[in-house]
């Protein structure tokens, strides 16, 4: 089968095989990886999805480091291909989801039962590949950790990237007022098409300000959830709109900068500041990763969260695909996807 393989720590924007140093390489004969238990499950991969945590691993930047060479990629779609003897959840054909730790940057993965999610009928399977890890994130955040509530004001940073646009989107179907800060035009209006209250254009405005004049006008004192994947000085003028009694919801650090959060403000102001690794609720609290992607499915199948997909490659174009994520110029999701099944069988 077909895979990417990361050879070398370094820029993944790099044309893979460019040159003998280059991160990536195409490998066209990887092998098929086999079922290995009586519940797993081989899927022959329709689509996965890039994350910035890809972006960073392949640089080795990345909280948790590989030995080299690794696959990369862990959220995917796709069809069953092959189940073990044990498997009473799906059958061949299914149309499914789920996510690994690495390796969904290749024609099949291997997976146990327990760790898939059937994408519901007349749901897009290129999308759904990008569901798991920026809706399950997001939806952990807001509404396993802060417990958002209809009314409450949402400010969401990095609105029109992976995780912000899920959480954007979560928000709403919470029934808070959402306030989103992106970056130019196109994402303006794409934020704005989805019903969200407030966007501040970073590209034009200041955040304190824009956000402040929103609150006035709608006789609101302040932001009472903070999502934050950028980090550095956008986090730093948010905190000063922040209520008595806010939840800071740490997600990552877009900007390359961790902020720093006054514990004596925090204090003073009755903040509570969770800091979510989403990926590790695998090993810590499984129950909870699996009730919230059922739960974000059921809202896909009902038309209350959409995946939006503003790039898709094929898998030897990967180095523009990280470009995309490098160059802010994803909107939602940046998606690898795979030659139709007939193609592909013939390339085996
Ligand atoms: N904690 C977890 O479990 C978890 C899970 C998933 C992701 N994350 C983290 O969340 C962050 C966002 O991930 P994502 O997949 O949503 O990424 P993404 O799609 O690339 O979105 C990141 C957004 O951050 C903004 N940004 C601000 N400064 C930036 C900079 N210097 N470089 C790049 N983007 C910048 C961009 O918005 P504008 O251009 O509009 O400003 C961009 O849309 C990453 O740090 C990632 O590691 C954490």
């Amino acid at each position: 089968m077909e895979a990417l393989l990361c050879r070398n720590l370094g820029d993944p924007t790099v044309v893979p095989d460019s040159t003998a140093t280059s991160a990536l390489t195409i490998d066209k004969s990887h092998p098929i990886p086999q079922l290995n238990s009586p519940t797993g499950v081989r899927v022959r991969v329709k689509a996965t999805s890039l994350n910035f945590a890809n972006f960073l691993q392949i640089q080795g930047k990345y909280q948790e480091k590989y030995p080299l060479p690794f696959i990369p990629g862990s959220d995917f779609s796709g069809v069953v291909d092959s189940v073990g003897p044990q498997v009473t959840a799906f059958s061949v054909g299914d149309h499914v989801c789920g996510f690994i730790s690495l390796g969904s940057f290749a024609q099949f993965v291997v997976i146990d039962q327990a760790d898939l999610f059937r994408v519901p009928d007349g749901c897009d399977l290129v999308a759904a590949g990008g569901l798991p890890v920026a809706y399950g994130t997001s939806h952990v955040a807001l509404d396993h950790r802060a417990h958002l509530s209809p009314g409450q004001v949402l400010l969401v940073l990095g609105a029109a990237g992976g995780v912000g646009i899920a959480a954007v989107q979560i928000g709403k179907v919470c029934g808070a007022t959402v306030i989103a800060v992106a970056r130019g035009d196109e994402k303006v209006c794409l934020l704005k098409s989805m019903g969200v209250d407030h966007v501040v254009d970073l590209s034009t405005g200041n955040i304190t300000e824009s956000v402040k004049g929103f609150l006035k006008a709608k006789k609101l004192r302040g932001v009472d959830v903070l999502y934050d994947p950028v980090g550095g000085k956008v986090t730093k003028e948010s905190l000063k709109l922040l209520n008595w009694g806010a939840q800071i919801l740490i997600i990552g650090f877009a900007s390359g900068e961790v902020p720093v959060i006054p514990a004596n403000i925090a204090l003073v102001k009755n903040w509570t500041i969770h800091g979510l690794y989403w990926g590790s609720h695998k090993l810590n609290k499984p129950g909870v990763l699996e009730d919230s992607l059922n739960e974000l499915l059921s809202w896909l199948a009902k038309g209350l969260i959409t995946i939006n997909v503003s790039h898709t490659f094929s898998l030897s174009q990967a180095n523009l695909a990280f470009a995309a994520i490098r160059d802010r110029k994803v909107i939602g999701k940046v998606m690898i996807v795979f030659d139709d099944p007939k193609n592909v069988k013939s390339k085996l």
